[in-house]
């Protein structure tokens, strides 16, 4: 199978998934629950999840059992990009293709929409069925990546960066934490659910964390150089607030030798992985010249 063909038919399980566990729309609480599906279903590539069922499946085993955990990393994702929108923080106003959630509901809704994802999110990982030990670990796996050492101690420091020459350093945590952090916890809910020896799961953290600071990178460079058609969003935003990005400190062509760097790190990692690893393989090769 070609890896175009695996994404669009895991979309498909995990778009039906996410139709199941989210609230319906015609329920109490109506508006609220029609923001959360609003964002959720407005597009996406659902890399999250699908790095999540991939890493299971480069384990051998069966990902059908993990997919409520994979279904709130894409939660936990569109909650953070609901608030990243917020005139608060990047005030945009076009995301996947179709205005923001605040544009639509209003900011109070669309602050709380994110917040039901979050909250949703952790109730999902809670009761997936696998022993209690891993629910567990899964749990606080989450927090972590969620927490101030990750999205939200990155959005943070991405804000009080505005308009500053940020140390290297500085930029690789804000990269680290606002992004890596969850495509990192991804895989290794992958590594939990698929049982993982501590080796492998080593590897997979080793991959996860050079996977996500590619993918941020060149969400970067994109917004500095890609087409908003394709990518959904509005392009040019980042040098106009004055954001710490890799562009903005090392230029385009040093950025994409960057992104480069990190996904033959992240192959690397899966060196010791047979062939079931092809997915992880091949969706991290095209990550760092992506359009979209
Ligand atoms: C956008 O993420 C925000 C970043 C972390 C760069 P994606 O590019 O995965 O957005 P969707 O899910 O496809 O809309
Ligand atoms: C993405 O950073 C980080 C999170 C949403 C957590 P950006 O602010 O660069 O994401 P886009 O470009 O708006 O998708
Ligand atoms: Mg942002
Ligand atoms: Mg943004
Ligand atoms: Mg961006």
């Amino acid at each position: 199978m070609d890896l175009d063909k695996y994404m669009t038919e895991k979309k498909l399980v995990i778009e039906a998934a996410l139709e199941r566990f989210l609230p319906p729309a015609d329920a109490s609480s109506a508006r609220l629950h029609e923001s959360m599906r609003y964002s959720v279903f407005a597009g996406g590539k659902r890399l999250r999840p699908i790095l999540c069922i991939a890493a299971v499946e480069a384990l051998g085993k069966d990902p059908a059992p993990c997919l409520p955990a994979a279904c709130a990393l894409e939660l936990v994702h569109t909650y953070s990009l609901i608030h990243d929108d917020l005139p608060a923080m990047d005030n945009d106003d076009l995301r996947r293709g179709k205005p923001t959630n605040h544009k639509v509901f209003g900011e109070a809704v669309a602050i709380l929409a994110g917040d039901a994802l979050l909250t949703l999110a952790f109730e999902l990982v809670a009761g997936i069925d696998a022993p209690a030990a891993a629910r567990v670990d899964m749990v606080r796996m989450l927090a972590r990546c969620g927490g101030t050492e990750g999205l939200v101690g990155g959005q943070a420091l991405d804000l009080s960066s505005e308009g500053k020459q940020v140390s290297e350093a500085t930029l690789e945590r804000i990269h680290a934490r606002k992004t890596a952090a969850l495509i990192e916890t991804a895989i290794m809910f992958g590594a939990v659910c698929g049982g993982a020896s501590p080796g492998q799961s080593d590897c997979f953290s080793a991959y996860g964390h050079a996977l996500g600071m590619a993918f941020q990178i060149t969400d970067d460079i994109l917004d500095a150089t890609g087409h908003q058609e394709k990518m959904g969003k509005r392009t040019r935003r980042d040098a106009d607030a004055g954001k710490a990005t890799y562009p903005a400190r090392y230029g385009v062509d040093a950025s994409r030798r960057f992104a480069a760097g990190y996904v033959t790190r992240a192959v690397g990692a899966l060196a010791g992985f047979d062939e079931r690893a092809w997915v992880l393989r091949e969706i991290a090769r095209p990550l760092a010249t992506r359009d979209r």
